[in-house]
């Protein structure tokens, strides 16, 4: 693993040293570029006057050359040499006279060319100009000058090492900076990544101190959003199975003394028996529709994706009606429907069942005697919505909150009694929100519940109808 501080390091060591580079080159090269350029003007100005000075003469002899160099003054240069049309050197003033000219560009310049040449050592810098001296259209020799510039050299040298040391300073400052920022970084990286360990370690309490105003600071701040979810899922799986062994271990323990009661008295006539007998029925039945509701809720957990079918809400409401209505007799609970023909939703024939049966059978179940449940479906805009209504006990508002919960009963003695298991309405509540509709409860007018439920009205090309 490459380490981000390493990477980080490397990336600004290698802008860094881009940047000095550039700092340390550029400016040097550029002002020595401008004074060649300023070499060449003047020593070709120079030359230039030489040579139209020399020009007048028919020929360049020792002599004459000397006497019209004298009168021209040419302080200043280092060097001036004046070459004949033969390339022997007719005048030095560095050196005796005399020699044939060796300098490939005084050669070069009695063909007719002007030649500049410079180059820059850390001493000085050394600029040579050869110019052809033209007497009525014929060359009669080369005026060459040559320049040894020593002082702006030093100059250039100076502002040279200047900018070393300036760079190096520089250098040093931003990876030092640079150092000290990544380790700030990578210690909340290193804090962020220790937090995701505790936490995977089980501890979902665990929160990470989140400082600053930054992207580091959002993965944070996500981070703990996440973990509280966790928690929050953590504790809900506790509860629930806190709660469900809870639910079942009531009717197993009254089947047990019961059972036990039986067993143990020697003497215990044909009808309690019975009705002992009967009583174990029951509580086994208890069991048996609290498992078949958790296995149900299991079901629509595991987010198996069953395919969706066009279900009728119509047809289901009357098959729930048929169970019902013994219980509804016996209650003294009358049924009202008003269902709209057409009432279709893509969902799964048996959810469907669930939802409007549960509904259906709480607004009985909570009911007063001489009350009533209006069921209504309707199609409203691009929704189905299904309503279920009752004059029964209501639900005070505080509750409302927790009513889809598991095992959450408003009176959980009246619920039990009554053969509840809590467990209805977050099967109503999983099975809606499986099949991308929403539920919402609310206070009937004057009294009771109001349970509404809609979902997406399907497409004719969804249903096929
Ligand atoms: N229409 C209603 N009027 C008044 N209270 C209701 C109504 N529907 C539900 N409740 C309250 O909400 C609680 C939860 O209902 P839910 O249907 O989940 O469980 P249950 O009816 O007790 O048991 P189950 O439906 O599993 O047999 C009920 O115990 C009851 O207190
Ligand atoms: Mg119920």
């Amino acid at each position: 693993m490459h380490s981000i501080r390493i990477q980080l390091l490397a990336f600004i060591t290698a802008v860094l040293l881009i940047f000095l580079v550039i700092l340390n080159i550029y400016p040097i090269t550029s002002s020595r570029d401008l004074i060649f350029e300023e070499k060449k003007s003047a020593l070709s100005g120079q030359a230039a006057v030489v040579a139209s000075s020399l020009s007048g003469l028919d020929r360049l002899a020792p002599d004459s050359v000397r006497e019209v160099l004298q009168l021209l003054d040419l302080g200043g240069y280092s060097r001036t040499v004046v070459a004949g049309a033969d390339g022997t050197v007719v005048y030095d003033d560095a050196a005796s006279a005399g020699g044939a000219a060796d300098n490939a560009d005084i050669l070069a310049s009695l063909e007719g060319k002007c030649v500049f040449r410079s180059h820059f050592t850390e001493e000085a810098f050394f600029s040579s100009y050869a110019m052809p001296v033209t007497s009525r259209g014929t060359t009669i020799g080369v005026v060459y000058l040559c320049e040894e510039d020593t002082e702006r050299a030093a100059v250039i040298s100076d502002i040279q090492s200047r900018l070393l040391r300036f760079s190096a300073a520089i250098g040093a400052v931003a990876l030092l900076f640079a150092a000290l920022f990544s380790s700030v970084l990578l210690s909340r990286m290193r804090e962020l990544v220790r937090s995701i360990r505790i936490v995977a370690g089980g501890d979902y309490a665990h929160r990470l101190v989140t400082r600053g105003r930054d992207e580091i600071t959002e993965l944070g701040e996500e981070f703990n959003q996440l973990t509280e979810r966790l928690e929050d899922t953590e504790k809900q799986r506790r509860r629930f199975v806190s709660d469900a062994s809870h639910e079942l271990k009531t009717p197993l323990a009254s089947i047990r003394l019961l059972s036990d009661s039986i067993v143990q008295s020697e003497n215990m006539d044909g009808g309690t028996m019975r009705e002992f007998a009967a009583d174990i029925g029951h509580e086994a039945e208890r069991l048996q529709r609290t498992t078949e509701k958790l296995l149900d809720l299991s079901r629509l957990d595991d987010d198996v994706q069953v395919i969706d079918e066009p279900v009728d809400i119509k047809l289901t409401t009357v098959d729930a009606l048929s169970v019902l209505r013994p219980l509804a007799e016996e209650k003294g609970v009358k049924i009202r429907c008003e269902l709209e023909d057409g009432c279709v939703v893509m969902a799964n024939t048996d959810d469907m069942f669930h939802i409007v049966f549960n509904l259906m059978e709480n607004a009985v179940k909570y009911n007063v005697p001489g009350g009533s449940v209006l069921v209504k479906t309707a199609t409203e805009d691009d929704r189905i919505v299904l309503s279920v209504s009752d004059t029964g006990i209501g639900i005070p508002e505080e509750d409302r909150l927790n009513i889809f919960a598991r095992f959450y009963r408003v009176d959980k003695a009246r619920s039990r009694a009554s053969g509840g298991s809590g467990l209805g309405l977050s099967i109503v509540h999983d099975a809606v929100l499986a099949h991308g509709g929403t539920i919402a409860v609310g206070q009937n007018k004057p009294q009771g519940s109001v349970f509404i439920v809609s979902f997406p009205r399907p497409t004719s090309e969804e249903t096929g109808i």
